[in-house]
């Protein structure tokens, strides 16, 4: 096992009508700013149900809504103006990963002194967490089940083109609220995505090399197996608590640090995918689900071992010689995706040669030119992957 350092300070206040939690939860006599998304909040009457919880006690309580899907750097900045107007001292997201992702941003530049006309450059540091002390303490109610970012302190930020990590010590939420019901108003292509996303992060911190993590790699087949089990279910039955349920918990597990500690890395496929979703607007997941199979075709000898394990422990496959059950895995693996409305070529989403040349220019323009986890993914091989894809 590699040596590692696992701190996550998240509280996770998880179940039906837990909402009602809100009122001990959040700081009184504090000035509270809620974000949320493009309408769903509204829509689905979510947010007057944390404005009304909220209001049982003294707090003076803001708005800012139209953080879209892939938040945006321009529109994150009105919010960070709005906090620093008002000396907001609380942020509360309401919504999916964008959401809670732009809300992580906005508690980072909102009074990050030396970047103070110049916050763009916070999205310049990568993996690596940015040089700020002074972060507004955030929480969040969970609304889609995916990315993690409720028990994280990563966050994926757009400004055009460009589709960047930003991570900081501070981002932590200091609560999530996650019940499920207050997921059941998503649309079923969101769902999808939702159970493959979290499939895709358990597999880019389990199929890498081995490294004698039991317990992680147990933990991660136990995500994948729950996966395969109510994925469909939770499509098909929007309003099946314990699906849900299952759903949630496993999102939230699948990226708060645990199954990643002391195990090698891999995140090829997220990279490629935030290009592809910078470019073409491809949804964050279905961007995955074209990239993870042609990594694991080109990346097969690397991931042999890894790739051994996962077939025969997720999908039973015992029979024939490496190579063949290695192939067999990749097959199945892309056919749940597909058993699930998942497409898994670029042709599906109408990329063609000159977008592959796009991706690549995109690629090497944010240095994403060492990828994997042995960094080892030149240009060269991620062309070879996106011609894979096709
Ligand atoms: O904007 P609204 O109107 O709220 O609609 C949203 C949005 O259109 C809608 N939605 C959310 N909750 C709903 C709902 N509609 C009905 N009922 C509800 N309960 O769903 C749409 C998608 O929402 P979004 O937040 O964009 O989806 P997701 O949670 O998949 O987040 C994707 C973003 O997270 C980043 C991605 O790159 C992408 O920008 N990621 C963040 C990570 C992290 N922080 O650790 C890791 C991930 O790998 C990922 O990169
Ligand atoms: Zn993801």
């Amino acid at each position: 096992m590699l040596n590692f350092n696992f701190y996550n300070p998240t509280q996770i206040v998880f179940g039906k009508g837990q909402l009602k939690q809100l009122d001990a939860l959040v700081p009184k006599n504090a000035k509270i700013l809620i974000t949320y998304g493009g309408g769903s909040a509204e829509k689905t009457g979510l947010l007057a149900k944390v404005q009304k919880e909220l209001a049982k006690s003294d707090r003076q309580v803001l708005k800012f809504g139209g953080i879209g899907a892939n938040p945006q750097f321009s529109v994150l900045m009105q919010a960070v103006e709005i906090v620093r107007k008002e000396n907001v001292d609380f942020l509360l997201a309401v919504g999916g990963g964008s959401v809670m992702d732009g809300t992580k941003f906005i508690a980072i530049a909102a009074h990050a002194d030396e970047f103070i006309g110049k916050e763009r450059e916070l999205l310049n540091f990568g993996f690596t967490p940015v040089p700020v002390e002074n972060v507004v303490p955030l929480a969040t109610v969970l609304t889609l089940p995916a990315t993690g970012s409720e028990m994280n302190n990563g966050a994926v930020i757009s400004d055009g083109e460009d589709k960047l990590p930003v991570f900081s010590a501070h981002t932590f939420p200091q609560f999530s609220i996650l019940d499920p019901e207050l997921t059941y108003t998503l649309p079923a292509t969101q769902i999808t995505n939702g159970v493959v996303d979290t499939f895709m992060h358990t597999l880019e911190q389990y199929i890498t090399y081995p490294a004698e993590a039991r317990f992680q790699d147990r933990t991660a087949e136990g995500i994948l197996h729950t996966l395969v089990e109510i994925g469909q279910k939770t499509i098909d039955e929007p309003d099946n608590y314990d699906a849900r349920a299952n759903l949630v918990w496993c999102a939230t597990m699948a990226l708060n640090g645990l199954i990643g500690a002391g195990v090698p890395q891999d995140w090829t496929t997220h990279m490629i995918g935030h290009e592809i979703t910078a470019l073409f607007g491809v949804d964050h997941a279905k961007s995955l689900a074209v990239i993870l199979p042609a990594v694991w075709k080109i990346r097969k000898n690397q991931k042999r071992d890894k790739l051994l394990q996962y077939g025969a422990r997720i999908w039973g496959i015992t029979e024939g010689s490496e190579d063949q059950r290695i192939d067999a895995a990749i097959a199945k693996t892309e056919e749940f995706f597909q058993s699930l409305g998942m497409k898994t070529r670029l042709a599906d989403h109408d990329i063609d040669a000159a977008g592959i040349d796009k991706i690549l220019n995109s690629l090497e323009k944010h240095g994403m030119t060492a990828l994997s986890e042995t960094g080892d993914i030149s240009l060269q091989i991620s062309k070879e992957i996106l011609l894979a894809a096709r």
